[in-house]
């Protein structure tokens, strides 16, 4: 038996805020903000919606794909350094809302690298055969700890909410290897400081970004006793076009094959991967068989990678 994704789904508030909408509000331009990031527009949740109501929708959407009902979840994870309150989580939020009783639930913090721990973690409880359905979602609302007279920072962050099911798949399909590792000496380098806003060190967290996206790529490639070549499609955390670059060329894979989210939703922190996984499959892009690595970096400093074969 192998431990695999079974469904997946994502949300993204309406609400759309292009770069020249933020050159309105900072010292910035549309060609700075493009060149440097890649990023042109990103969705902005509103005060009556927060990380547990994104969360839900995403969550929704992944338990149909899945084709299983709420009651049948053992597990919910929701990665998030942005929940609606420290407690209760909005793993218990979503848990309520989606009916899911038979469920325990928890939050997972590990910033842009949280989706990465939750699908780690909750594989382990399948894999041990103790629950057959966990749910794992990457939600954050980074625009309410956003300084938005920070242009360092506010021009590069997006809100959104990607889910997964994770249950039992065919052997030799799923889940064959990954990585999680922290460093806790760069925690200064990207933080929430005393008025809650994010603060970046922008260039350390993109040299630390450039050198750990790939180095954990190669590392679940070689865990799971495969080549470079043989890796179908890299869905990479969207922080930086640059940074994501950097990782696909030194997988070799061609651009069409990695996941580009970035353009249209920005840095969606722990929702970043699921969101981007999501879409992908709903755009055909992967196919039962494929090899795909997922990897993320982020506040921690964390980071993690899996390498899987889709299908169930
Ligand atoms: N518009 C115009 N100018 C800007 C802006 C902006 N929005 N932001 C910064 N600048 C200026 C800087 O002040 C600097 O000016 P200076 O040279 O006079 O000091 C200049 O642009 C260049 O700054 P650099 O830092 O060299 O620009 P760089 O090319 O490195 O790009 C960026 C900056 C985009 C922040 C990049 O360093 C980066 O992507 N870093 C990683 C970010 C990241 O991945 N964060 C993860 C967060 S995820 C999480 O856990 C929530």
């Amino acid at each position: 038996m192998g431990v695999g994704i079974i469904g997946t789904g994502h949300y993204a508030p309406d609400n759309v805020v292009t770069n020249k909408d933020l050159e309105k509000i900072v010292d910035t331009t549309d060609e700075w903000i493009r060149t440097r990031t890649g990023i042109e527009e990103r969705r902005i949740a509103g005060d009556e919606e927060d990380s547990s109501d994104m969360a839900f929708h995403a969550a929704e959407k992944a338990l149909a794909n899945a084709g299983i009902t709420a009651e049948e979840l053992d597990l919910i994870l929701v990665a998030t350094v942005t929940p609606d309150t420290p407690f209760p989580s909005v793993a218990c939020m979503i848990q309520d809302r989606l009916g899911a009783k038979n469920a325990a639930a928890m939050d997972v913090a590990a910033a842009c690298a949280g989706f990465m721990y939750g699908v780690i973690s909750g594989a382990q409880f399948i894999k041990t055969k103790v629950y057959k359905h966990v749910l794992v979602v990457g939600v954050d609302k980074l625009s309410k700890i956003i300084d938005w007279k920070d242009r360092n920072t506010c021009v590069l962050m997006g809100d959104g909410a990607g889910a997964a099911v994770l249950g039992e798949v065919s052997e030799g399909k799923g889940i064959l290897s990954f990585e999680l590792g922290a460093n806790g000496a760069g925690g200064k380098e990207l933080y929430q400081n005393e008025k809650n806003y994010l603060v970046m060190n922008g260039r350390e967290v993109f040299k630390f970004a450039v050198r750990q996206m790939p180095e954990s790529s190669e590392a679940v490639i070689r865990k799971a006793g495969l080549n470079k070549e043989d890796v179908d499609y890299l869905v990479p955390h969207q922080a930086n076009i640059r940074i994501m670059e950097a990782a696909r060329q030194r997988l070799n894979i061609p651009d069409e094959r990695m996941a580009k989210t970035i353009n249209r939703y920005g840095n969606n922190s722990s929702a970043s991967i699921p969101i981007a996984l999501s879409e992908s499959i709903n755009d055909g892009k992967i196919k039962d068989g494929d090899i795909i690595v997922l990897v993320g970096f982020g506040g921690g400093l964390t980071w993690g990678a899996v390498a899987l074969k889709w299908g169930k």
